[in-house]
């Protein structure tokens, strides 16, 4: 079987400081690779910076910067952002080192030499925005503006010499390609949208800009950049060291497992990018996931309406495991959802501090006064306790196609409902009431901390800190544990010590 998964988010627009959206993209992304991990996979995780186009080059202009000086200073921003976010990360690239310039400029030129390429004139929309090409008929006038219907942002008229790419050699390949691979582009919904799109027609890509300079150059021809988006979408090949696809790397992880992208890219990435790819005979990625936005109130957040959602505030007030978890649980994957701080608190309230940390704080002190913090000998188990115990057990692979059909939401709600299960357990056994029959509650420990054990190991890829500060009490780290030992009811040894824990999540009082 293979063993080795590559997922990538998408490499962010180092225009202005990062904001929750970004956020978001990296967190779940995040998830996967440490599940992945966590289930024995051999994980290659890249993300990074899309520091090209004419986006970029005004944004430094505004500031009056070079704009190579800005993108260091608004990438390195991001690269701590991977780290506050606790990304488990194996690259960062950035679209302006020169193992990312030559990699285009190859592709470039397989695509030039396989007849794919060819130059004329560009006259139409373009979204500096958005770095698109929009068609009339996905145009509005609103207040004097002309905007996209797409995306709703404002275009420009652009007319240039320009160089194109065959796009519409592709429609009919990309079409069986999409037939073939039914879970190239998920959710379904999104799938259906890029499949009419398709059907719709393609036009020929304008892939070269002449009325600025800061990109990659054209090879041979430097008065071209090249099109932003054929540049940010060779990251992803790039970084394993394409064009040299005998090394290890590309070997191992090319065609990538996952694309983890927000829905307002998935034009490029389920169209233009595999239609690339197929032009160069090279194999696209598997899988493409557009998930939702996460909104501020009703709205996406962006600079321009004001609402961002700094994710380092939060962070710094509520901690970044509380905002892991928000984000993978209260947001219904694939939809859009919103955060609010009084969301996140009812959050921190019902699931954190009442559900997870009251079981385990409740457990492991009655074991302390009972077992004198000792794992406790267990006897026979009975169907109350199996019943519990194999909810876990009879469900992992049902686990797994959760990750790998990214139905992530799934994954999260079985993980409470199991907090939810073992808290109720917990209170019906009354072992208190069982001081007279010690083996029986002997065994109702034995269970509760099996299951504390399991679930701690469910969330790890979630929240990865507080797990391990939960999986401490069995004197266990991240390199000891791993996804199948959920199967196992009885991997505490008995008689080991266990270590308490402080309180993981202070409740948030509330004024309503
Ligand atoms: N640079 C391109 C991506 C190139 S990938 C080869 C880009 N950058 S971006 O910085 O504008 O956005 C990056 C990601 O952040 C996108 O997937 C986008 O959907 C996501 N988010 C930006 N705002 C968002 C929300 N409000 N909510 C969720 N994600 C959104 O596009």
């Amino acid at each position: 079987m293979d063993k080795n998964y590559f997922i990538t988010t998408p490499i962010y627009y180092p225009s202005a400081k990062p904001h929750m959206g970004h956020a978001y993209s990296s967190i779940v992304s995040d998830f996967i690779a440490r599940f992945k991990r966590l289930d024995g996979y051999n994980v290659e995780f890249l993300t990074g910076t899309d520091e090209h186009g004419l986006k970029i080059q005004r944004a430094a202009e505004k500031n009056g910067i070079d704009p190579k000086k800005f993108c260091d200073e608004i990438s390195e921003i991001f690269r701590n952002l991977s780290s506050i976010l606790n990304l488990s990360n194996t690259d960062f690239i950035r679209t302006t080192e020169d193992r990312h310039i030559k990699s285009v400029q190859h592709l470039w030129k397989i695509l030039e030499k396989k007849n794919q390429i060819y130059l004329s004139k560009y006259s139409g929309w373009y979204s500096v925005s958005d770095e698109a090409f929009y068609g009339d008929n996905e145009i509005k006038e609103e207040d004097g503006f002309n905007i996209s219907l797409v995306s709703g942002s404002k275009v420009e008229w652009v007319e240039e010499e320009s160089y194109f790419f065959k796009l519409s050699e592709w429609e009919n390949k990309l079409l069986k390609f999409y037939e073939e691979n039914p879970k190239f582009i998920l959710p379904v919904s999104r799938r259906n949208e890029v499949v009419s799109f398709v059907k719709s027609g393609l036009k020929d890509l304008s892939i070269s800009r002449k009325s600025f300079s800061w990109g990659i150059k054209v090879p041979n021809n430097n008065d071209h950049v090249i099109y932003v988006w054929l540049d940010a979408l060779t990251n992803y090949i790039s970084a394993l060291n394409y064009p040299d696809i005998k090394n290890i790397k590309y070997k191992d992880f090319w065609p990538a497992n996952l694309h983890m992208i927000g829905k307002d890219i998935l034009r490029f990435h389920a169209i233009y990018w595999p239609a690339f790819l197929l032009a160069a005979d090279i194999p696209p990625p598997k899988r493409v996931y557009g998930h939702g936005w996460i909104l501020s109130g009703d709205e996406k957040m962006s600079k321009s309406k004001g609402n961002i959602l700094d994710p380092i505030e939060i962070i710094d007030k509520y901690g970044l495991d509380p905002l892991r978890y928000y984000l993978l649980k209260e947001v219904s994957f694939g939809s859009d959802g919103s955060i609010t701080q009084d969301k996140l608190e009812s959050c921190i309230n019902s699931d954190l501090a009442n559900n997870y940390g009251n079981l385990c704080q409740r457990v492991i002190s009655f074991n302390e006064k009972n077992c004198n913090l000792l794992v406790p000998e267990k006897n026979n188990f009975e169907n109350s306790d199996l019943d519990l115990l194999n909810k876990v057990s009879n469900n992992i692979n049902t686990m797994r196609s959760f990750i790998d059909n990214q139905e992530l939401s799934s994954y999260t709600s079985f993980i409470v409902d199991c907090m939810f299960d073992t808290n109720k357990y917990f209170n019906d056994q009354e072992p208190w009431k069982k001081k007279s029959d010690i083996k029986r509650l002997n065994t109702i420990i034995y269970v509760s901390l099996e299951m504390i054990r399991k679930i701690s190991i469910l969330l790890n890829p979630i929240m990865p800190d507080t797990s391990l500060k939960v999986l401490k009490v069995f004197n266990l780290n991240q390199k000891d544990i791993n996804f199948e030992s959920i199967k196992n009811h009885e991997s505490l040894k008995v008689n080991s010590s266990i270590n308490k824990i402080d309180i993981l999540f202070k409740k948030i009082e509330k004024n309503d």
